[in-house]
């Protein structure tokens, strides 16, 4: 199965995509990470989206539709498309690419969660720079300060856009270009709506039953 988690920033897209890839074998595809991995290993392309991402802005199509295409050309099946898409264009670039490989996807969950909780929880946000486990300062600390449960890693690092600039400007470029697409799935029948406010494992057992949903 293939499905897009689909959500403002903050919203947990990215803390429910590694439960789902440790409890159901799915393969995430995150254009955040990519840029991420791109701005720090300063490629071109790095150096060319680095300023745009740290002011909060999107990047453009042809660039992520790019990465993308390269992902799903190198094979496999089971994906998790977290953070994309993130534009119609984009949406309409993921059906045509998805169509070349005889598949489709499968759902479209969406995270909701109102904008008060997103700031609480972008600005007490911090992630392990070896595994890439997701924290919070409040809602997860790790379990020994300053260390990673998971990996055991020292390397604990807080994301350049998740201050409060930046996230009005994430938060603006949401719902202008992005929450377009809640109507666009809705319209084709697949949406799936759940609560991003409740529990990480709440938010996990409603991601999980519509996963069970899909024939
Ligand atoms: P991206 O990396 O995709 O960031 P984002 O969409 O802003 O999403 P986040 O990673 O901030 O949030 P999340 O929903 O994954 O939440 P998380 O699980 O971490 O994009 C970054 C930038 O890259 C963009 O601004 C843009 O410039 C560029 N970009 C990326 N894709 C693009 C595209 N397709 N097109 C154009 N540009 C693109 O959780 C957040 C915090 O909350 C954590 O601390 C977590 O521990 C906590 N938490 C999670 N769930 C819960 C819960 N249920 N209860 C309590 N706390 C919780
Ligand atoms: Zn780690």
């Amino acid at each position: 199965i293939d499905i897009i988690l689909l959500g403002p920033p903050g919203a947990g897209k990215g803390t429910q995509a590694r439960r789902l890839i440790e409890e159901r074998g799915l393969v995430q595809l995150s254009t955040g990470d990519m840029l991420r991995e791109a701005k720090s290993s300063g490629t071109e392309m790095g150096k060319r989206v680095a300023e745009v991402m740290d002011r909060g802005e999107l990047v453009t199509d042809e660039i992520v539709i790019g990465l993308i295409r390269e992902k799903l050309a190198a094979g496999g099946k089971g994906f998790i498309f977290d953070g994309f898409p993130r534009t119609l264009a984009q949406a309409d670039a993921l059906e045509a690419l998805m169509a070349e490989m005889g598949q489709h996807v499968d759902a479209v969950v969406e995270m909701r969660v109102d904008d008060e909780a997103l700031v609480a929880r972008i600005s007490g946000r911090f992630t392990c720079g070896n595994c890439g486990e997701v924290y919070h300062d409040v809602t997860k600390p790790t379990k020994v300060a300053g260390v990673c449960d998971v990996c055991g890693s020292t390397d604990l690092r807080r994301r350049a856009d998740d201050n409060a600039e930046s996230l009005k400007t994430r938060l603006m470029e949401y719902y202008k270009k992005t929450s377009p697409l809640i109507g666009y799935y809705y319209a084709k029948g697949n949406l799936n709506p759940v609560d991003g406010l409740a529990d990480i494992d709440d938010v996990a057992a409603e991601v999980a039953a519509v996963l069970d949903r899909i024939p």
